[in-house]
């Protein structure tokens, strides 16, 4: 298959492309650059710099079997300062993206959703029944994509799946997770066993979780990208999938420490503060629609392979 993958330069777009190319498709991989980095993008990929909104740029680029939408300002306390830059991005390029793709006759699209479209559930593991309740411009963002895909699903005008990911992790040599700024736990926490940082700040040790810190579920991007294939491919039989990506298990803020340590081999400067606001206590997929819908399956995603591949691929970067 002909293939357009947006924000291939970043940290998922990046090894999904990769898992693509493996598998024998051709990868037209498009990112303006904005967060990611050109030497991200796999070799054997076509690589085309520019606005996935970019409507004349997107059409120009020839027809294509499925596009995968990585794109996006990805960080939800940015979105609470800027909530015009990620609805202009996050929502303004990717209409526009769509508007372009479906003039170009492209029937599959496969959307990097995320659980921050669920806000704050009490209810864990999380499923897809489950109402939406954003807590941020981000998490917003991305449920307005859902439902204009949804409406295009219906009107029989784009077949889609919203992929709803957990949290992302782990990383393989030829794509480390460097996100500009990091945010993520694991990347930081990793940064500071090879003191590249002083310390790690973990945000709030009083919820109402067994140890005090928030609980996340952490999912290989291995396994992440091999889910795009699988909904590709679903999208045969499908008009309309949403579907969470995660692992059905959380860790702690606590337990990812420990387990960095314990990889690493290294002691860690730890400082406790204030929770920050719109930070969940806990977020738990339940992966049962995955599984069942796509046959999906978990290779990589124990917490300790997770850490141990991270620490891997960040060593060398
Ligand atoms: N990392 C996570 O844990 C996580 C969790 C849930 C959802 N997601 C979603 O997954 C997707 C990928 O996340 P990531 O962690 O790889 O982030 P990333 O920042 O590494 O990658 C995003 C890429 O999109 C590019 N980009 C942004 N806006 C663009 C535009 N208008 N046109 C072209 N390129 C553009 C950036 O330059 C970057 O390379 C995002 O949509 C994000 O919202 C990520």
């Amino acid at each position: 298959m002909r293939i357009l993958v947006t924000g291939a330069a970043g940290f998922i777009g990046s090894t999904t492309a990769e898992l693509l190319l493996a598998k024998g498709h051709e990868v037209v991989a498009l990112d303006n650059l904005v967060t990611g980095r050109a030497d991200n993008v796999p070799t054997g990929a076509t690589f085309v710099e520019g606005d996935c909104g970019d409507e004349v740029l997107v059409q120009s680029l020839g027809g294509f079997d499925a596009c995968v939408h990585f794109a996006a300002r990805i960080e939800p306390a940015e979105s609470m300062k800027f909530p015009e830059v990620f609805f202009a991005n996050n929502v303004g390029s990717s209409l526009r993206l769509l508007n372009a793709l479906v003039t170009s006759g492209v029937e599959r699209f496969v959307f990097s959703s995320s659980c921050a479209v669920y806000g704050d559930q009490s209810v864990m593991p999380i499923d897809e029944e489950r109402p939406t309740q954003p807590h941020s411009p981000y998490g917003q963002s991305k449920r307005m994509i859902e439902e204009a895909l949804s409406w295009m699903a219906r009107c029989g005008r784009m077949r889609s799946a919203s992929l709803r990911y957990f949290n992302a992790a782990g990383g393989t040599l030829a794509h480390p997770e460097r996100h500009q700024p990091e945010i993520h736990l694991i990347p930081i926490a990793l940064d500071v066993a090879l003191g590249r940082r002083d310390h790690l700040d973990i945000y709030g040790d009083d919820y109402p979780t067994p140890d005090g810190t928030c609980i996340r579920d952490y999912i290989h991007v291995s396994d992440l990208a091999e889910a795009h294939a699988l909904a590709i491919t679903a999208l045969e039989t499908h008009s309309e999938l949403t579907i969470n990506l995660g692992t059905g298990v959380g860790s702690s803020n606590r337990q990812v420490v420990e387990t960095v340590r314990r990889v690493t081999g290294q002691d860690l400067d730890v400082r406790f503060g204030e929770r920050r606001p719109g930070d969940p206590a806990a977020a738990i997929a339940s992966n049962e629609m995955a599984r069942d819908v796509l046959g999906w399956k978990l290779g990589h995603s124990d917490l300790e392979v997770i850490v141990a591949d991270a620490w891997v691929a960040h060593q060398s970067n």
